[in-house]
């Protein structure tokens, strides 16, 4: 099959191609000014960087640059490492790094590509269903500090992105199901046909070669193409659309689990919750029909993702939400829907519906 090209327009466009086994793309995309290549990747993914190192080797120099797989990859003490390995090297602005991994070694990689010299090129391979649909495209990057995560970052958008549904092929499932929780997300906010094809086929049909996964995939990276095309740096969209903080749907409470969890939850389980939850939210806000609401708990829960949550007091919860950057002043912020892919801003909802809405998601009284 062929693979599926997809355009994120802006500033500077860039390419995100989705198919299988794509590495010999890696040349085509760095292009021919390029040198030498720094390859960033997981230290757990030695035997799968094999195809892209030997792809480059035939066109470039490449240094390899192995990092602590997922979140111990965003350090500073990393980034450190990185830059000093790339100075020692004499890595020069006609030089490129590419990431190999998941969303925390692009990110990683990603803001060690957006620091070295001001900014060099940077091509990026996630190897997870969530990286591809969500940290790879964009131009997000950011490392984790002691009060919280992507403090610390920059906007560097990609000079392109490689989505090899092969590398999926050895994800442990409970990541698979996770990544799913994007892809939802990006049903509600903007697709349809995403929420459809998951509702049509039996769950255990979603894997690394299966033409449906890679039809959801085309379409979430579709969305968050569209979404960073016209509002990159998250300062609004136009027609009450709320422009790239509509990715952050379901993300405010989510976050909020996150912390009270450690960080010990997925992303994107956290994710299901959080959407389920502001469905809730918008019913009692009076934007959001009872059965959409359903829909949320069903979509989530037929892939195998959370819906509830009761582990932490509202309180605790409203304290984290409170704190999430997304937060403006002391307003709280959270994009919901009127209906499927109508999506609007929702500020300073009341506590009462803000308690209620938790429990029920079953919050404990
Ligand atoms: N992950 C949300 C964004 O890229 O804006």
């Amino acid at each position: 099959m062929r693979d599926t090209v997809v355009r994120v327009t802006g500033p500077s466009p860039y390419d995100v191609v989705v198919g299988h086994d794509l590495a010999d793309r890696l040349p085509q995309m760095l292009g021919v000014a390029v040198q030498r290549v720094a390859v960033v990747f997981s230290d757990a993914l030695a035997e799968l960087v094999r195809p892209v190192l030997d792809s480059l080797a035939a066109a470039y120099d490449v240094m390899v640059l192995p990092i602590p797989d997922g979140e111990r990859a965003k350090k500073a003490a990393v980034a450190v490492s990185c830059w000093e390995a790339l100075g020692e090297a004499g890595f020069t602005r006609s030089d490129a790094v590419v990431t190999f991994g998941g969303g925390a070694t692009t990110d990683l990689g990603g803001f060690v590509a957006a620091t070295w010299l001001r900014g060099v090129t940077v091509v990026h391979v996630p190897t997870t269903l969530l990286g591809m649909v969500d940290a790879a495209v964009g131009g997000k990057t950011g490392i984790n500090t002691r009060s919280g995560k992507n403090l610390v970052g920059s906007f560097h958008e990609p000079a392109g992105v490689i989505c090899d549904l092969a590398t999926l092929r050895t994800l442990p499932r409970p990541e698979l199901v996770a990544g799913l929780g994007e892809i939802i997300k990006c049903g509600f906010i903007a697709d349809p046909v995403i929420l459809s094809l998951v509702e049509g086929t039996d769950p255990s049909q979603l894997e690394a070669d299966s033409p449906v996964l890679r039809e959801l995939v085309e379409r979430a990276v579709r969305v968050k193409a569209e979404v960073v095309s016209t509002d990159l740096k998250e300062t609004g969209g136009a027609d009450g659309h709320p422009g790239r903080e509509v990715l952050n749907y379901g993300h405010t409470m989510a976050h909020a689990i996150e912390r009270t969890e450690n960080y010990r939850i997925r992303h994107g389980e956290a994710v299901a919750i959080g959407c389920v939850y502001v469905a809730e939210l918008a019913s009692r806000a009076g934007t959001l029909a009872a059965d959409v609401v359903d829909r949320h708990r069903q979509a989530f829960a037929r892939v195998g993702l959370p819906t509830s949550y009761s582990q932490a007091s509202f309180d605790e919860l409203h304290r984290a939400m409170r704190v999430d950057k997304k937060a403006r002043g002391s307003q709280l912020r959270f994009v919901v829907l009127s209906d499927i892919a109508v999506p609007t801003v929702l500020a300073g909802p009341s506590v009462v519906d803000l308690r209620d809405a938790y429990a029920a998601i079953g919050g404990p009284a």
